[in-house]
């Protein structure tokens, strides 16, 4: 498994407890930040999660102040599903039944502590499939089709 990583300097803090827990998981790249410089989230959200809507990893972490404005932006990419995970279950149902490829941390809002059982959550929960993926079809149908995208 290829998981992309990156962070802006208000997620820099969980940084450490990310790559920690991934790197006995999971191959990693690396998008940095690698110190606490300012960035603008868009900049690295579009960065990590360029590597997923390419194929080029399988899954991408993203780390800004609550997550939201990296997840913001990696919406925008396509094949691209994003949430806000700041907590286990929110993760689990993310995973289960949105099937998240790139998942937001908040740098304000957890712990380094908290990191391991979030993310665990995600990886290990699997996707239920079934009406889920009809869904997510519907979903991915805005990606391809400019009468959904335009609107
Ligand atoms: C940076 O100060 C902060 O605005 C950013 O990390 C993020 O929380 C935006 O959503």
């Amino acid at each position: 498994m290829i998981i992309s990583v990156g962070c802006d300097h208000a997620g820099f803090i969980l940084r450490d407890s990310v790559l920690k827990f991934l790197n006995e998981r999971a191959e990693v790249i690396d998008c940095g930040v690698f110190t606490e410089e300012r960035i603008d989230y868009p900049d690295i959200a579009i960065k990590g999660a360029m590597y997923v809507s390419s194929g080029e990893a399988d899954k991408c972490v993203l780390m800004c102040g609550t997550g939201i404005g990296v997840s913001i932006v990696a919406n925008k990419l396509k094949g691209i599903r994003a949430g806000v995970c700041n907590d286990i279950q929110t993760a689990k149902l993310g995973k289960s039944h949105n099937n998240l490829n790139v998942i937001c941390l908040g740098g304000r809002i957890i712990e380094g502590a908290q990191v391991s059982g979030i993310l665990s959550a995600w990886i290990d929960t699997p996707f239920e499939g079934g009406r889920h993926q009809l869904r997510i079809d519907k979903i991915s149908a805005a990606d391809t089709e400019p009468s959904i995208s335009a609107r």
